[in-house]
C-alpha cells in the first residue's frame, strides 16, 4: 500500500490543526478533512485566515500555505474515504449523557459512528487510525464495528493527541513525543511503519515510540490525569497559603525547582478548565470502577473533587469580598479556559458566572477571543443543567452585559474576577482604571498575572489567589 491520500473524520480543534500541519510537512500527500457539520466545512473554507472556527496562534499562516493545494475541507465524507489509504478518526468523545456511564465514561456515539462511515464507504484496505481519546480497548469495539458493517481489511492503530489549545501549531511541530499503538502482527505492524514514515518527516526518529494499542490509549488518559493532578495539587495549596502566610508563587518556584518535580504545570488557578482533563480522568475513573478497581479510582476522583472545589472557593470569595453583591456589578474579565484560544468548553468562568446568578449578581463579561453568542451559550446550558427553567433563565439572562473591552467591562463596577490568563489584563493600566471604576472596587486576580506593585497608591483592593 502507498499513502498518498489521507482523510480525517472531525475538523475540530484537533483535527483542523493535526491535518493541516500533516498536509504542511507531506506535501505529496492529500489531506481530506470531513466534517458532519456543513457550516464548520464552511467556515474552514472562509476567505478570512484569521476567521477561521478554530483560533490559534499560527494556525492560519500554515493553512493559507495548504489549503485547497494539498489540505480540503470537504463535506463530500463518501468520496475522502473512497480516495484514502489512511484514516484518522478525530470526532468528539464527550462525557456520556445517559445509559450506564452517565456523567462518568467517554460516549462513545460519535466514534462509533465514524467507524461505520468508513466500513461503509470502504472499498479497499484501510488503516483506521484512532486520533480521538479513548477509553482502553477501544480498538476492540472498533474492529468489531469495522467487521460488521464492511467488506475488506482494516488495520486499527491508536495515535493519541498531545497537543494544548493556545500552543497547538508549536506542539504539533515540536511535539514531546508521538505515540503509534499497533497489532503485532505482520500487516499490523506494516500499519504501524506507514504512520511512523508520515511523522518522520519532522519528528526526530528517537521521539517516535511505537507500543501496543491498549499501551498507547491508556497512556493518553494517563498523561491528562497527571498534568491535571498536578494543577489540583498546587491549587490545594491556595488556601492552605491564605491560611498561613505563605505565598503560593514561592511555594510553587521552590517546589518546581526541584528537577525530579519540575516548574512546569505548576501555575495555581481559579480550576482548570477545558474539554478533556475533567472528561478524560472520569473516564480514568468510570474504568477503574468497572475493573473492580476502588482504590484506584477513588485515588483519581479526588482530582477532581479539588478542582471543583477550587471554582467554588474563588467564586464564594467573589461574594465573600464584593460589597453587597446583590445590588453591584461584578465584572468577569475571561471566558476562555486558557489565553490564547476561543474553546470555553469546562471554562471555570461558567461555573463562577453560574454561582453569581444564582445569587442573584448583575455580571459585565468580556474576553477578547470568544464569541458573544457562545458565551450566551455557555450560561444558558449550565443554568438548564441545575435545572432552571426556560422563563427563569430568560430572567436571570438579563442580569448579564457582554462587552468588546476591558475598559468599558469594568465602568461603575464594584468587583473585577480575573478568570482567564489573557495578556491584555496583564498589560492593561490597572492605575488609570481606579478612576472608572466604584469607589473600593476589589480585584479577585484568580490567575495571578497583575503585578500588585502596579495599583499600589489607587485604592483599589486586592485579593491575589494563594498569596
Ligand atoms: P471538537 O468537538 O472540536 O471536534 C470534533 C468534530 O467531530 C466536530 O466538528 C463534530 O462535528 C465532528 N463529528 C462528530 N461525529 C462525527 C461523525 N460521525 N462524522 C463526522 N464528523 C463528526 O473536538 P476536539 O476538541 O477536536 O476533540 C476531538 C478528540 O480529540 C476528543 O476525543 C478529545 O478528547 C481529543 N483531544 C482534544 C484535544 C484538544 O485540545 N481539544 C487535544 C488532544 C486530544
Ligand atoms: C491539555 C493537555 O495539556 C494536552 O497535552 C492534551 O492534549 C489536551 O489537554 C487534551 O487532551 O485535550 P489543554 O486542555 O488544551 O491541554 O490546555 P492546558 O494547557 O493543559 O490547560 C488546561 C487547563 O489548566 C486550563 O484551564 C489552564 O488554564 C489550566 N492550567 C494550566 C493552570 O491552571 N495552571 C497551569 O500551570 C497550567
Amino acid at each position: 500500500m502507498k499513502i498518498n491520500s489521507i482523510c480525517c473524520i472531525g475538523a475540530g480543534y484537533v483535527g483542523g490543526p493535526t491535518m493541516a500541519v500533516i498536509a504542511y510537512h507531506c506535501p505529496n500527500i492529500t489531506v481530506n478533512v470531513v466534517d458532519a457539520n456543513i457550516d464548520k466545512i464552511k467556515h474552514w473554507n472562509n476567505k478570512d485566515f484569521n476567521d477561521l472556527p478554530v483560533k490559534e496562534p499560527g494556525l492560519g499562516d500554515i493553512i493559507k500555505k495548504v489549503r485547497n493545494k494539498n489540505l480540503h475541507f470537504t463535506s463530500d465524507i463518501k468520496k475522502a474515504i473512497e480516495n484514502s489509504q489512511m484514516i484518522f478518526l478525530a470526532v468528539n468523545t464527550p462525557t456520556a449523557k445517559s445509559g450506564p456511564a452517565k456523567g462518568m465514561g467517554a460516549d462513545l456515539t460519535n466514534i462509533i459512528n465514524s467507524a461505520k462511515l468508513v466500513a461503509q464507504y470502504s472499498k479497499d484496505p484501510k488503516i483506521v487510525i484512532e486520533k480521538s481519546t479513548l477509553p482502553v480497548r477501544t480498538a476492540e469495539k472498533l474492529k468489531e464495528v469495522l467487521k460488521k458493517y464492511g467488506n475488506t481489511d482494516f488495520q486499527i492503530i491508536s495515535n493519541p493527541e498531545f497537543l494544548a489549545e493556545g500552543t497547538a501549531i508549536k506542539d504539533l511541530f515540536k511535539s514531546d513525543r508521538v505515540i503509534i499503538g499497533g497489532e503485532d502482527s505482520v500487516l499490523g505492524k506494516k500499519a504501524v511503519n506507514h504512520l511512523v514514515r508520515i511523522y518522520s518527516k519532522w519528528i526526530p526518529k528517537e521521539k517516535i515510540i511505537v507500543t501496543n494499542i491498549w499501551s498507547s490509549e491508556l497512556s493518553k488518559l494517563a498523561s491528562n490525569a497527571f498534568l491535571a493532578q498536578r494543577l489540583s495539587s498546587i491549587n490545594s495549596l491556595t488556601s492552605f497559603c491564605e491560611k498561613t502566610g505563605a505565598d503560593i508563587l514561592e511555594v510553587s518556584k521552590a517546589v518546581g525547582m526541584d528537577k525530579r518535580i519540575g516548574g512546569d504545570f505548576l501555575s495555581p488557578s481559579l480550576g482548570f478548565g477545558g474539554s478533556c482533563f475533567q472528561k478524560d480522568i472520569l473516564n480514568l475513573v468510570y474504568i477503574s470502577r468497572s475493573l473492580g478497581l476502588d482504590e484506584v479510582a477513588d485515588y483519581w476522583e479526588q482530582v477532581i473533587i479539588m478542582n471543583d472545589y477550587q471554582k467554588k472557593r474563588f467564586s464564594n470569595r467573589i461574594l465573600e469580598l464584593t460589597k453587597s453583591p446583590e445590588t453591584s456589578t461584578i465584572s468577569v474579565l475571561g471566558w476562555a479556559f486558557k489565553k490564547n484560544t476561543n474553546d470555553s468548553r469546562e471554562s471555570a468562568s461558567i461555573y463562577i458566572v453560574r454561582n453569581l446568578l444564582i445569587n442573584n449578581c448583575k455580571i459585565n463579561i468580556y474576553d477578547p477571543w470568544v464569541d458573544v453568542d457562545k458565551i450566551k451559550y455557555d450560561i444558558n446550558y449550565s443554568l438548564k443543567q441545575i435545572r432552571f427553567k426556560k422563563s427563569e433563565i430568560e430572567i436571570i439572562l438579563k442580569k448579564i452585559k457582554i462587552f468588546n473591552s476591558i475598559k468599558s467591562c469594568i465602568k461603575n463596577v464594584s468587583s473585577i474576577a480575573i478568570c482567564t490568563e489573557w495578556d491584555e489584563f496583564k498589560e492593561f493600566d490597572w492605575k488609570a482604571a481606579y478612576k472608572y471604576v466604584e469607589p473600593e472596587c476589589i480585584i479577585l486576580d484568580g490567575r495571578n498575572i497583575i503585578d500588585t506593585k502596579k495599583i499600589v497608591g489607587t485604592n483599589f483592593r486586592m485579593y491575589s489567589l494563594g498569596r
